[in-house]
């Protein structure tokens, strides 16, 4: 294993999604797998998080840090994980792994920051390349992917517990917002690529986080809230282009190939909102629950995911 692997491009994933939803605290979760101890005792005195998520505070800027995810070949080596893929706990250096490293970039969620995470998503636009942050390196020696890295895949983490408020609190409609920029950023990054050399599609998971909380809502009702709210700011942003487009001879919509159908998200069109209807676009979207701290399914399912698409 300790051949270095001369690579000129590591794959990255973006962590994106509103300000609180719990990104860095699981982009630490993954950097310091093999150390981490879910089972740590949380005691009244102590702040609610767990002694190996270091940094909580509000992100103000992007962070980017190297992992690697073990190859499906390489459980048998026996860290009670017996998944397609190793699980971010196991010490791959020490199980002589053949892995497959990936940047994983961190992006504040504050509505201010925003337009950083945006613009790695549009920059990755005619090439499907992003220019990562100032890589932290952590299961490899080697710190000289700085310039270009391939987009291969997008976690949008959210807060399940305070989607729980349903569409009275401020969770949903600030989750659903983000959620709708970045699926019409991917999907428009596609249409202007067009022709022949369309960039590679991004897969997205929405990783419904904090099930750990027994007022989170389960990761099924997280996917139909956003896919409704989804579909209450789609109607409400494009009022405007199918009022004044089709009003005359009673066709909602013709098919679309003009500017109304660049702005509108998904099938054009259509009545309600679904995820499904961003394969129209390649695009594929997974909800899938789980927590970094506390009782519950864990981060493990997010992180397969992941290796599935690196
Ligand atoms: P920004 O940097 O502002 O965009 O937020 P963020 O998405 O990076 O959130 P962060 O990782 O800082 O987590 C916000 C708060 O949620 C912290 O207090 C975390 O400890 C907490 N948190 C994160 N994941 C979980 C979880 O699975 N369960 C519980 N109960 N709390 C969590
Ligand atoms: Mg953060």
């Amino acid at each position: 294993y300790s051949a270095t692997t001369p690579y000129t491009t590591l794959p990255s994933v973006l962590l994106v999604g509103p300000s609180g939803a719990g990104k860095t605290a699981l982009l630490t979760l993954f950097e310091r797998g093999p150390l981490y101890r879910p089972d740590q005792p949380s005691s009244p005195d102590k702040p609610s998080v767990a002694a190996p998520v270091a940094q909580t505070r509000t992100s103000q800027a992007s962070s980017t840090v190297e992992l690697a995810v073990g190859t499906s070949n390489n459980t048998t080596a026996g860290n009670g994980g017996g998944g397609a893929h190793s699980s971010f706990r196991t010490d791959l250096d020490a199980v002589g792994a053949t892995a497959k490293k990936f940047l994983l970039v961190d992006t504040p969620g504050h509505p201010k920051l925003r337009a950083h995470a945006l613009a790695h998503l549009a920059s990755a636009s005619a090439s499907g390349t992003i220019r990562p942050a100032s890589v932290s390196v952590t299961k490899s020696s080697s710190a000289t992917e700085q310039n270009k890295s391939k987009l291969k895949a997008l976690l949008f983490v959210v807060d399940a517990a305070a989607l729980a408020e349903g569409a009275d609190g401020p969770a949903l409609a600030a989750s659903a917002e983000y959620l709708y920029d970045v699926l019409l950023t991917l999907q428009r990054r596609l249409r202007r690529g067009g022709g022949s050399r369309a960039p590679p599609s991004v897969p997205v998971l929405v990783a419904a986080n904090k099930l750990d909380l027994f007022t989170a809502l389960p990761a099924p009702l997280v996917k139909s809230q956003l896919e409704a709210e989804i579909g209450r700011i789609r109607k409400a942003r494009s009022k405007g282009l199918l009022d004044s487009g089709a009003a005359d001879d009673g066709d909602v919509v013709g098919p679309g190939g003009g500017e109304e159908a660049d702005s509108w998200l998904g099938s054009y069109g259509s009545d309600k909102f679904s995820f499904k209807e961003m394969l129209e676009f390649d695009i594929e979207v997974d909800v899938i629950g789980g927590n970094v701290l506390g009782e519950g399914p864990g981060a493990d399912k997010w992180w397969n995911w992941i290796g599935e698409r690196i």
